[in-house]
């Protein structure tokens, strides 16, 4: 068999994508609470205050918070060994700064943790996945000040205790690597204030963008140390969103564009977190960005000792780079690029490459060899439920069963170390980039819409069936 024993199949999630109860028993507003919705043509906007009668789709999502045994109990018969979710800073710590945690926040996760426990389900926790406390931007201007180090330590340092015995793999910044671009989703990213490109509309400042990630770099390390020293048993993992980026031609020109492309999306960061310290190239960037990093003493050191135990990556397309002056452009995750000739694309426009996940397995073995898992993939479309009640989400099996592919040739042939995989958005929930409810990914329908409207039932789609033999087999059988 291709995968190894005990390979983490399974599915992904994020708390304010999923959870909805955005104001239940004692939760904080998050900067996610403040994206609208919006759509691929209409981009959501993010507001400095709820405004009544705007729709925020994190409010309610899919509403796992009461839902969630029946999801549990839905993941457990497609077979899952693993559930990637992630805690929302703001049901422990309303407003990040308080000393004691909220006690019913904690409680809501021990039952989650206790109900994957009961179907002998590994949960994955991503410790921040777009949602910090709103109330560390309004005073701090989120990560662009290193008082939010401290507060998010201290967070750690009472999941950590709270879920020593339930919880063993962990995560600490979903796709730290959004930071690097300058309109990714950076306020929703749980960065700074101003970067939405949205409501805020500032104008881009490389100088705290990069300043903050640094921040981030620093509290991920620390906390990778503290759970060292103070829990040997746990795994913690980096999560980059993986940019492919071809060269467009063969031009000598675009392959050096491709592998700079490469370098600043991609390895800037896994290299500190991975390697545990900046890159040679770090300098050219911070150049070319007119950027001077700010680093207190022991910052190097701290990065140095923090490193991480596993690589995590989101992984969806690819796109080129290059000067293609003629060339289309496309779409894609966090960054867009050209679009690639020889790729169809999805109803988002963005490419889709299963070679590509091949590749960047062993680009990302090559450099780190650390045990790696793709924690996020999948295919956004729209789904209809026909006149039988059946959702025939063939396209979303056949994305599937070519990445798992590729992922098999990577460990079967190439050799690579591979211990999981996380489809993303295991059961319909709000998109990341629009806001909308319309791109959905799930092996499991929710009948939950775009002006807010469903019941909130859940419906298994043909994709829940076939991934349910996917597992069964260990990837055997396609
Ligand atoms: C990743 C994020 O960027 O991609 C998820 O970690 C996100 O939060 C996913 O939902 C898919 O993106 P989108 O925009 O299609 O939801």
């Amino acid at each position: 068999m291709a995968f190894r024993d005990g390979f983490l199949w399974g599915g992904a999630t994020a708390a304010n994508q999923f959870e909805g109860a955005w104001n239940v028993d004692g939760k904080g507003i998050s900067v996610s609470d403040l994206c609208t919705n919006g759509s691929l043509t209409s981009p959501k906007r993010i507001t400095s205050e709820i405004e009544t009668g705007t729709l925020y789709p994190s409010h309610e999502a899919v509403d796992f918070y009461h839902h969630y045994e029946e999801d549990i109990a839905l993941m457990a018969e497609m077979g899952y060994k693993c559930f990637r979710l992630s805690i929302n800073w703001t049901r422990i710590f309303p407003t990040g700064m308080e000393r004691e945690p909220n006690e019913k926040g904690l409680a809501f996760y021990d039952k989650v943790f206790d109900c994957c426990r009961r179907y002998d389900m590994e949960p994955l926790v991503t410790i921040s996945h777009y949602e910090m406390p709103y109330a560390l931007v309004e005073k701090y201007n989120g990560w662009a000040s290193r008082e939010c180090i401290g507060y998010f330590e201290h967070y750690c340092e009472v999941i950590f205790e709270r879920y020593q015995d339930k919880v063993k793999y962990w995560l600490t910044f979903n796709e730290i690597n959004s930071g690097m671009q300058q309109m990714g989703n950076i306020l929703s990213t749980s960065t700074v204030k101003g970067y939405s490109g949205t409501v805020f509309d500032f104008p881009d400042d490389p100088q705290t963008r990069f300043q903050a990630m640094h921040h981030q770099f620093v509290a991920s390390a620390k906390v990778v140390l503290y759970a060292h020293e103070h829990y040997p048993d746990f795994k913690m993992g980096n999560m980059v969103c993986c940019i492919v980026s071809y060269p467009y031609t063969c031009k000598p020109e675009d392959i050096l564009e491709a592998q700079h492309q490469m370098q600043y999306m991609n390895w800037y960061c896994s290299d500190v977190q991975c390697k545990g310290e900046y890159p040679f190239y770090a300098k050219r960037i911070w150049k070319e960005n007119g950027v001077s990093l700010h680093m207190e003493p022991g910052d190097l050191e701290t990065l140095k000792k923090g490193t991480v135990d596993f690589y995590t990556f989101s992984y969806y397309s690819s796109n080129c780079v290059g000067a293609g002056e003629t060339a289309e452009q496309g779409a894609g995750n966090i960054v867009g690029g050209l679009r690639n000739p020889y790729i169809q694309v999805s109803d988002w426009g963005w490419g889709i490459d299963a070679s590509g996940l091949r590749y960047s397995l062993n680009e990302i073995y090559d450099r780190y060899h650390l045990p790696m898992m793709v924690v996020e993939n999948g295919l956004g479309a729209h789904d209809t439920v026909e006149a039988d009640g059946r959702i025939r989400d063939d396209y979303r099996i056949d994305y599937l069963r070519q990445h798992i592919e590729q992922m098999k040739l990577a460990v079967e042939e190439d050799g690579v170390d591979l211990i999981g995989y996380t489809p993303w958005g295991c059961i319909d929930l709000v998109s990341a980039s629009t806001g909308e409810m319309a791109k959905r990914y799930g092996f499991v329908y929710v009948d939950k819409f775009d002006d807010g409207t469903g019941d909130l039932s859940r419906r298994r789609k043909d994709s829940f069936y076939w991934y349910k033999k996917v597992i069964k087999t260990n990837g055997e059988a396609l």
